[in-house]
C-alpha cells in the first residue's frame, strides 16, 4: 500500500507552487501546466513568474517572511474560487557557513524562509481548508538530504532542512485523518540558482527538470518522501544510519585536513 494516495493526472487540479520564479519550483510549474494543472505561482520576483512557459493560471507575488503576505494571498485565491488541491512549498534560501565564520544574518533569513515560513503557511491553508473539509488534498514539502545529518558548512540551511522534514513527518501522521495527504521532497544536488554557490564539485547533479519529473513520478507512485538522484541519495541514506563514532570518521576521512593537522 503507497504512503498517499497516488496523483498520475493533473488536469484541471489546483496546484500552488510557492518558490515557482526560478530553479525546482519554476521546473515543476512549468511541468504542472503543461500537464494541464491550474498552477498558481509564487515568489517576490513577479518578471520570472510572468514568463513561465507554458503560462500559469495565476500569478501571485509574495514574501513568505512576511506572514501578511501569505495570509493575503490564501484570502485572494479564496475570493477567486482557486483555494488549491495542491501545495508545493519550495520557496527557500542557502547561506553556506562554516561554524567558526557564522553571520547571524543569515542565519536568521534561514530559517525564517526556510522554516518559520513553512509553519505560517500551513497554518493558514489548513485554516482555509477546514473551511471545505473532507476533499483530498495534498502538500508536499521541498527539503532537502542536508537535513539527513550534520554536514560542513551547513550549521544553518542543514539544521533548517532537518526541522522542515520534521514538520513534514508530523503534518503526514496528524493531518491523515482530515484526508491531506503530506510528502517530503529531498533532492541531492540540482543545478540552480543556489548551487551557484558551491565552491567543490557537486556529484550526481541533475538539471530542475529532472528533479520536477522526479518529484512528480513520486507523487505518482504514492510515496512519502521523494528523493533523487538515487545514484547519490542512497549512499546518504546508508550513512545516516552509521553511528556517529563511524560516520564522523568517514567524513574526516573525506573532507580536507585542518592546516593544525596537516603541518603536524
Ligand atoms: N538546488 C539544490 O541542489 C537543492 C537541493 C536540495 C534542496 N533544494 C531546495 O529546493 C528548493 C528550491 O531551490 P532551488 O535550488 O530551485 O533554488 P532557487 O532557484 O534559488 O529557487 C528558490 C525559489 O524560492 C523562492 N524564494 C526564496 N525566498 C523567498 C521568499 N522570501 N518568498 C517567496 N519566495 C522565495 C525564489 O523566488 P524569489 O527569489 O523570486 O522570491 C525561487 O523561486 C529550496 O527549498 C532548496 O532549499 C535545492
Amino acid at each position: 500500500m503507497s504512503a498517499n494516495p497516488k496523483i498520475t493526472d493533473w488536469s484541471g487540479r489546483i496546484v500552488w507552487v510557492v518558490g515557482a520564479s526560478s530553479g525546482i519550483g519554476r521546473a515543476l510549474a512549468e511541468a504542472l501546466s503543461a500537464q494541464g494543472a491550474r498552477v498558481i505561482a509564487s515568489a517576490r520576483r513577479s518578471e520570472p513568474l510572468l514568463s513561465l512557459k507554458p503560462a500559469c493560471a495565476r500569478c501571485l507575488t509574495l514574501d513568505v517572511g512576511r506572514a501578511a503576505d501569505l495570509q493575503a494571498a490564501i484570502k485572494t485565491l479564496e475570493g477567486e474560487h482557486l483555494l488549491p488541491d495542491v501545495v508545493f512549498w519550495v520557496a527557500g534560501v542557502y547561506h553556506p557557513m562554516a561554524c567558526e565564520a557564522l553571520e547571524l544574518d543569515g542565519v536568521r533569513e534561514t530559517f525564517e524562509i526556510n522554516t518559520l515560513a513553512a509553519y505560517v503557511g500551513l497554518k493558514h491553508m489548513l485554516q482555509a481548508w477546514a473551511l471545505t473539509p473532507g476533499q483530498p488534498r495534498h502538500w508536499s514539502w521541498v527539503s532537502s538530504v542536508a537535513g539527513y545529518r550534520g554536514l560542513p558548512q551547513a550549521a544553518a540551511y542543514g539544521a533548517s532542512k532537518a526541522a522542515l522534514t520534521y514538520l513534514a513527518e508530523v503534518s503526514y501522521l496528524e493531518l491523515r485523518s482530515k484526508a491531506i495527504a503530506v510528502s517530503v521532497v529531498q533532492p541531492g544536488f540540482v543545478q540552480t540558482r543556489l548551487t551557484e554557490k558551491n565552491n567543490f564539485t557537486m556529484p550526481a547533479i541533475i538539471t530542475p527538470e529532472a528533479a520536477a519529473s522526479a518529484t512528480l513520478r513520486g507523487l505518482a507512485r504514492g510515496q512519502f518522501e521523494i528523493h533523487y538522484p538515487r545514484r547519490f541519495t542512497w549512499w546518504l541514506k546508508l550513512l545516516r544510519l552509521l553511528p556517529y563514532r563511524l560516520y564522523f570518521q568517514l567524513m574526516r576521512s573525506a573532507l580536507p585536513n585542518p592546516p593544525s593537522q596537516r603541518d603536524s
